[in-house]
Order: structure tokens, then sequence, then C-alpha cells
């Protein structure tokens, strides 16, 4: 089974969450698509297609919602899972269902929203101030590895795949 796994990310915790998966996954072949360097990639050759990245402001990032839009035909016809990564538990459904057209939530065979975590060092000041004020108490520095456990059993589950 082909599985890409194609995400956006800022500060890179995007980045942490996505390997982590790929180690996990029951694939002979992942690939990583950053959007962020490659904005319009191929994906026809793959099985499955695993989707994701941080919300900024509410929003996912843009190249993220464009290579939804663009492909959406084609991710329809593919076994597809979704996610995003945030601070804000509490906003963490509305945000994933403004993320994602309401066709591709439906058709996902599996959907997450990952704790976010904040790398204060790529920060800049104003991003800083903005962090504490709306999420000081949702600050994380570790990834959500139980979270991303949960997300990879379901897709094994649902491919058949026996859990070790
Ligand atoms: C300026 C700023 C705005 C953010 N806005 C939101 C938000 O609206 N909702 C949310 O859940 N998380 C928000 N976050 C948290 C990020 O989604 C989280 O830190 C994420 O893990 C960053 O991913 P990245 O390192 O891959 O870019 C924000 C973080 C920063 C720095």
């Amino acid at each position: 089974m082909k599985i890409a796994i194609v995400y956006s990310t800022k500060n890179g915790s995007t980045e942490k969450i996505v390997r982590l998966m790929g180690k996990k996954l029951p694939a002979d072949d992942v690939s990583y698509i950053n959007l962020c360097k490659d904005s319009d990639p191929q994906v026809a050759d793959y099985d499955m297609i695993i989707i994701g990245g941080p919300v900024y402001f509410g929003a996912i990032q843009p190249q993220l919602k464009r290579f939804c839009e663009k492909n959406e035909k084609l991710l329809l016809n593919r076994e597809v899972a979704l996610f995003t990564c945030g601070l804000l538990s509490d906003q963490s459904e509305s945000q994933f269902d403004k993320a994602y057209s309401h066709k591709l939530r439906d058709h996902s065979i599996c959907n997450a929203c990952f704790q976010g975590m904040v790398n204060f060092e790529k920060l800049n000041f104003f991003e800083k101030l903005m962090v504490w004020k709306v999420a000081a108490s949702n600050i994380e520095f570790h990834t959500d590895s139980i979270g991303i456990t949960r997300f990879v059993n379901t897709i094994k589950r649902i491919n058949g795949v026996v859990l070790a």
C-alpha cells in the first residue's frame, strides 16, 4: 500500500507529528509531502492520502486549503484521513469543520485534532504575545503521541491490519 502524508507546517511541530505517524504506519512506502515546499504535488499514484496541518488564527494554512480544493475529486476516489493540530482544544472541532469541506470530512476514514505544540524560539514578539494571551493554559511542548497512536491504529484496523 502506498501512502502519502500531505501536510503544511510553519514552525515544525506538524513535521514531528507526521514523522511519528509515518513510523507507525504499516506501509511499504510512506511519502512525506510538505506543501510549504511543494505546493502542487501529484498524488494520483497513492492508495491512501493523509492530510493535515496546524491551525493559525482559526484557519489551516492556505497551501493546505488550496491542495484540498484543487484535488477534491481525486481525494474522493482515494482512501483519505484528515487531521488538524492546534492549542485551543475547546475549538478543535469547529476549527476542523472549517478546515475541510463537508464532502471530504464525510469521505475520510479517520479524523483527528491533535494537540499542537509551541516552539517559542521560532515565534516573533507578536506571536508569543498571542499564544500567551489566547492559549496560556493549553501550551504544550510534547508531541501528542497518544492521539497519533489512536489515529494510526484506527487506520490500521480499517485496513485489516492486525494490531500487535
Ligand atoms: C500566532 C499563533 C496563532 C495560533 N492560532 C491558533 C488557533 O487559532 N487555534 C489553535 O487551536 N491553535 C493556534 N495556534 C497553535 C498552533 O496551531 C500550534 O502551535 C501548532 O502546533 C503549530 O504547528 P507548526 O509548528 O507545525 O506550525 C496558534 C499559534 C500561534 C503561534
